[in-house]
């Protein structure tokens, strides 16, 4: 089947940008990418895109207008459509059975029923969402009630990419997984869509699986990656107090080949949107197959990481003496990694809460999330200031807590911040980024994560 049309519902993160590679790598195509939110089309058709990712910009400039097209929801999208993508958010649930553990479908069964009496039979639907397992079937399901005999294949086909490096990873992706139903038209599907793929990446990174292995090993390499970051800052209160190193530990068995260098670096967290919604979804979803002990284990990845975010924010507090009400911090970081403006579920932000709590006075600096930090912190008590000179947030601070490691952190003048902050002027280094020998030699008391404090001799 000759690919011609793609339609996308949902132009977040992933629908947005996973579409704008598509119609890069393929000029041939017609991209359009649908959303119920205008201002976020809009943003995507402006200079002022919605998501900050190295290269899309550039992607963006290339292809849109030409192949690539950001438009409000509406139904004349759909009917020329050969293929049509799910990239809709699946949010924890808020409310009801499951609040709080379950992903929230509701986006993707409006998307079904929106595009059902608009789709002409045959068009392929791709499940690029991260869903729970057999979420394809329910959505082939509601697409079936049709009562004309149209016939529309569902692929699940997860998306791996990390913010930061989404063009990277959508360019160079290490796979690409393609679940189809075990039948021709399902296999049939799944070889237009590797069709579409093969155009940049090799054909043996390409591989098919049935639909609920698709599925479920999308939530399983995000609760694999999780687990190895909640496992290492498992080690960490350990290395604080027996003088080991951390960074040392994860080296050495980052050499083992069977264990990898990978997500093995200690630190004040996990954030991100995923994350903790993708564990506490597959924690959920052993629970309701009566598999207790499956969902305890998986759903204590989440509690190290709760723990660890805690751990560090309690540390802030014990070494300013018990207390920083009135004390300006300077908060070095709120995205929840680098190389992005995203702060969904930033550990930052439960730190930034916990010391306001505290009434300590926070002077927040990102290069690129400030706006964003700006609506998460929106309507609290207490004194904020988002500050997006690192000097100027510093200055007549008591410490400095380092959350997000930022490239540019490591390009500043500490001993000028030194000179400019109250004494004594504490380090809290939440990512082990700053070599915390030269921040001790400038004066600085130095806490890094899983290493001895260095303080003054
Ligand atoms: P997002 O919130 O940034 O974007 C989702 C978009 O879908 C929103 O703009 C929303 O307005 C739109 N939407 C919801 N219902 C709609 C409807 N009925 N019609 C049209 N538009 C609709 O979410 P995201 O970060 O892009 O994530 C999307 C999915 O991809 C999630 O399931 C997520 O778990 C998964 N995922 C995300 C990442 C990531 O790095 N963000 C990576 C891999 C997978
Ligand atoms: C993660 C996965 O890496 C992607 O493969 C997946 O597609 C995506 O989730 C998703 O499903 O949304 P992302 O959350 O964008 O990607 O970013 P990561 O690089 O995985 O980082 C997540 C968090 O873990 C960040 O807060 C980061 O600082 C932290 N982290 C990462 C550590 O604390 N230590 C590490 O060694 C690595």
């Amino acid at each position: 089947m000759k690919i011609r049309k793609i339609v996308c519902i949902g132009a977040g993160y992933v629908g947005g940008t996973t579409m704008a590679v598509i119609a890069d790598k393929c000029p041939d195509i017609k991209m359009v990418v649908l959303d119920i939110n205008p201002r976020r089309i809009a943003e995507w058709n402006s200079d002022a895109l919605p998501v900050f990712e190295p290269g899309l910009k550039e992607i963006i400039a290339r292809c849109r207008g030409r192949n690539l097209f950001y438009e409000d929801a509406h139904p004349e999208a759909i009917p020329d459509a050969d293929m049509v993508f799910f990239s809709v958010n699946t949010p924890t649930k808020e409310f009801g059975e499951g609040a709080g553990m379950a992903s929230d479908l509701q986006y993707n069964e409006q998307s079904a029923r929106f595009i059902l009496p608009h789709l002409k039979d045959g068009a392929i639907i791709v499940e690029k969402s991260t869903v729970p397992v057999q979420t394809a079937e329910a959505i082939s399901r509601i697409l079936h009630h049709n009562n004309d005999g149209r016939h529309f294949p569902v692929l699940s086909n997860p998306e791996f990419l990390a913010e930061g490096t989404a063009i990277q990873d959508l360019e160079d992706p290490d796979r690409v997984l393609i679940g189809c139903e075990e039948n021709e038209a399902g296999r049939a599907a799944a070889r237009a869509l590797a069709e579409i793929y093969r155009r940049w990446v090799p054909e043996e990174r390409i591989i098919f699986s049935n639909v609920w292995s698709a599925e479920l090993s999308k939530l399983t390499a995000n609760a694999f990656l999780a687990q190895r970051i909640s496992s290492i800052n498992a080690m960490t209160a350990l290395c604080e107090v027996t003088n080991a190193s951390v960074t040392e530990i994860s080296q050495a068995i980052g050499m083992d080949s069977r264990i990898g260098s990978k997500f093995l670096e200690a630190g004040v967290g996990f954030g991100g949107s995923c994350f903790r919604k993708d564990i506490l979804n597959l924690s959920y979803i052993c629970q309701q197959q009566g598999l207790p002990e499956e969902a305890a284990y998986w759903k204590s990845v989440v509690g190290m990481n709760d723990y660890q975010i805690n751990r560090f924010t309690r540390n802030v507090i014990d070494r300013q003496f018990n207390t920083v009400t009135g004390k300006k911090l300077a908060v070095f970081g709120f995205a929840f990694k680098p190389g992005t403006n995203d702060t969904r579920d930033s550990p930052a932000r439960y730190v930034c809460l916990k010391l306001l709590e505290e009434r300590a006075h926070l002077a927040i600096t990102d290069p690129e999330a400030l706006e964003n930090a700006q609506r998460d912190l929106q309507g609290l008590t207490g004194k904020v200031e988002f500050e997006p000179d690192p000097y100027k947030a510093a200055a007549g601070a008591h410490a400095i807590v380092l959350i997000t490691h930022w490239d540019a952190y490591r390009k500043l003048d500490y001993r000028r911040i030194f000179a400019t902050m109250e004494k004594p002027a504490s380090f809290f280094d939440g990512r082990n980024w700053i070599d915390p020998h030269t921040l001790h030699e400038i004066g600085f008391h130095v806490y890094p994560i899983g290493k001895s404090p260095l303080l003054p001799d």
